[in-house]
């Protein structure tokens, strides 16, 4: 088994030498000028890139930097990148190029990409060549270099690239500011093994590696101490947690103790591959304190054909085996997925294997995408009949059976009454406050805006395809 790696304290005292220097520029121009840098962090993609986006806030934040409020005040802007689809991509790029007029007014701003987009040989070319005022450039893997690649553009004035392959090491101590007060991602592994092959995960995130298990569990205990209520513990598949480790802790037992940890907190995690999610996960969920009622279980598709073109490396009757598990021990479990819609060779008859089976599992909400063919994947290459009108109108149907799926189970729960801690999540005309159920589900709530961060009874009224509708009608702690 191939160990996993970690950058070494020598190479972060290193890192520490050049966050020094940056800090002393800063401070310098401030004597100066009177006025401080400012840094802007952009971020596109999953949970787990957003997590690698605190850490470059927390890093810029240690050289000196002040929060700009957007991209167009910032002396250094950052754009975290996403290249799951074509779409993504096409966004990421419209907003680098709107960013020249920013370089054309203040050419002395950096700005930076960074994430999955450069990671791909193909991408970091094209940013080269067509987008000549990106001064820094760096992958997934070069994230705690940050301070070296930074002071090496600001001191030699030249373009800096940092986008070598590897399979990946962790880089742990780094500084993390948190976008939210009570709800935090940590990471408890990185990469990906499984090669799905519509996937670019894998090239752009190097192997799966994982984290010492105490280094989680003290990382937990430090958000519960510091009141951090809503934990998401990442992976691209978190049940091969401890997979590369010798007689590694598996996640099951990792939940486990992070659940013995005391406090008024939730825990939540993803991504589960069906593939290794087990019967023992789901009953760690059922006795645990403080595991969500929600797991998201990505099935991709309800034909057999399709996953093992995918290669997902599961049958269909085999992920409704566990479904049918996780509700007999769980039967308020809130169960959301992912599909594809229209991968290379897809048919009919494939697709309505796909529509019986989200009819059968129900599931709370799908997150439902258009195929997009990726870069170096072996799906890029398969050969691939359906036309985009053909698909697009397999993808409404899917989403027209989905939407009436969740409102029905949506309706199920008006004229009960939740046990809720509001929030502000997200806003809604009418309802000051929201919430989400222990399984994740959204409630808009009508409470005064004093209720907030506080528990309260809730009355549902009303229920639509995305959320729940209620009132505060006792409120408590
Ligand atoms: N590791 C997670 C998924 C991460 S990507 C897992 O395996 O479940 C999130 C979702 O994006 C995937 O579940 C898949 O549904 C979708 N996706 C990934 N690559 C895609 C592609 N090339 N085209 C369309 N959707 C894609
Ligand atoms: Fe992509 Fe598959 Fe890995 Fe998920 S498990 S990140 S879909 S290769
Ligand atoms: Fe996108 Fe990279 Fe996540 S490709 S989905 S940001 S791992």
């Amino acid at each position: 088994m191939k160990q996993t790696n970690f950058v070494s304290p020598e190479e972060l005292t290193i890192q520490d030498g050049f966050t020094s220097r940056v800090l002393r520029m800063n401070a310098a121009y401030t004597a100066q000028s009177g006025e401080n840098r400012r840094a802007y962090v952009d971020c596109y993609g999953c949970q787990q890139n957003e997590a690698d986006a605190e850490i470059l806030h927390g890093l810029l934040r240690r050289m000196g930097y002040q929060d700009a409020e957007n991209e167009h005040d910032a002396d250094v802007v950052l754009i975290n990148t996403c290249a799951i689809r074509e779409h993504a991509e096409a966004r990421v790029l419209g907003n680098i190029g709107a960013l020249s007029h920013d370089k054309r007014r203040r050419p002395d701003m950096i700005i930076g990409v960074c994430g999955c987009m450069p990671q791909q040989p193909h991408m970091s070319e094209k940013l080269k060549k067509s987008f000549p005022y990106v001064d820094l450039v760096f992958g997934t893997h070069a994230v705690y270099k940050l301070p070296e690649l930074l002071y090496t553009a600001l001191t030699e004035k030249k373009r800096v690239f940092s986008t070598e392959n590897s399979d990946g090491r962790i880089a742990e101590g780094l500084p993390v500011v948190r976008r939210e007060r009570e709800k935090a991602w940590v990471s408890i592994m990185y990469g990906c093994n499984n090669f799905c092959t519509y996937c670019v995960v894998p090239y752009v995130r190097g192997r799966e590696r994982s984290r010492d298990p105490e280094r989680v569990l003290d990382e937990v205990r430090g958000l519960v101490s510091n009141g951090y209520r809503d934990i998401t513990l990442l992976g691209q598949n978190v049940n091969s947690y401890g997979n590369d480790r010798e007689n590694g802790m598996r996640f099951p037992e990792l939940l486990r103790r992070i659940d013995a940890i005391d406090g008024d907190y939730v825990i939540r995690f993803m991504t589960s591959h069906p593939k290794d999610a087990t019967p023992e996960l789901i009953d760690v969920i059922a006795s645990s304190r403080h595991c969500a009622h929600g797991i998201h279980l990505p099935v991709q598709s309800g034909s057999d054909r399709i996953l093992k073109l995918m290669n997902r490396r599961y049958t269909v009757g085999k992920y409704l085996e566990l479904i049918d598990y996780a509700r007999a021990h769980i039967p308020d479990l809130v169960i959301t997925s992912d599909i594809i819609v229209g991968f290379p060779g897809e048919t009919e008859e494939d697709f309505q294997e796909t529509l019986d089976l989200i009819e059968y599992v129900r599931y709370d909400s799908l997150f439902t995408f258009l195929y997009s063919p990726r870069v170096g994947t072996p799906a890029a290459s398969m050969e691939d009949p359906a036309t985009l009108e053909e698909k697009q109108a397999r993808f409404n149907r899917l989403l027209e059976a989905q939407n009436r799926i969740s409102r029905q189970i949506h309706e199920g729960y008006i004229g009960k009454t939740l046990r809720l801690r509001l929030d502000d999540l997200k806003p809604c005309p009418g309802y000051a406050l929201s919430a989400r159920t222990d399984g994740g589900r959204l409630v808009h709530v009508d409470a005064p805006e004093s209720l907030r961060r506080t528990v309260a009874d809730v009355f549902i009224e009303r229920a639509s395809t995305y959320a729940l509708f209620g009132k505060v009608t006792e409120s408590g702690t």
